[in-house]
């Protein structure tokens, strides 16, 4: 076929054109690449960790861990640190948040799984240092 060439050309130019697009259809949002504790992790610890991680809550109460502070979130339980920083794998918090220690362990106690978009701020917020930013 005589026209092949030409038209292997179109698409791969309507196939970078689409990749454009896409490029700039995506979040570039440098707080989602480099997640600050006090914007965005914060506030996901306020909805869905505080309200037993806080002086005086069952959580709180039972293991010592006060959610409500970067001074508390780093500090951990009564045992130790839940935050490695720079290993989220190795990191208690993650372990318990995803469900790795098994279903009773798993934080929240008894309510609604973080969403998918929460763990990833939190896990790159752990990757990246667990800064105070
Ligand atoms: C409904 C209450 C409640 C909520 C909400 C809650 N926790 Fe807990 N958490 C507890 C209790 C009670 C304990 C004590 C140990 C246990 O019973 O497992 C605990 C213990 C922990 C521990 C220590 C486990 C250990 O190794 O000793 C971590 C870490 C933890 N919670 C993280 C979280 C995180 C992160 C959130 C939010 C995503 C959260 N928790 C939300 C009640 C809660």
């Amino acid at each position: 076929m005589k026209s092949a060439p030409k038209y292997n050309f179109l698409i791969m130019a309507a196939a970078f054109s689409a990749a454009l697009l896409v490029g700039a259809a995506l979040p570039n949002n440098a707080q989602a690449e480099r997640p600050s504790f006090k914007n965005e992790i914060l506030p996901i610890l306020t909805k869905h960790c505080s309200e037993c991680h806080v002086k005086g809550g069952q959580g709180e109460k039972a293991s010592g861990l006060d959610l409500t502070s970067y001074e508390g979130t780093m500090k951990g339980t009564s045992h130790g640190p839940i935050v490695v920083p720079g290993d989220a794998f190795l990191s208690n918090m993650m372990v318990l948040i995803e469900g790795r220690a098994g279903p009773k362990l798993k934080m929240p106690h008894g309510r609604k799984d973080l969403t998918r978009w929460e763990k990833t701020l939190i896990r790159r917020w752990i990757n990246r240092g667990a800064q105070d930013n």
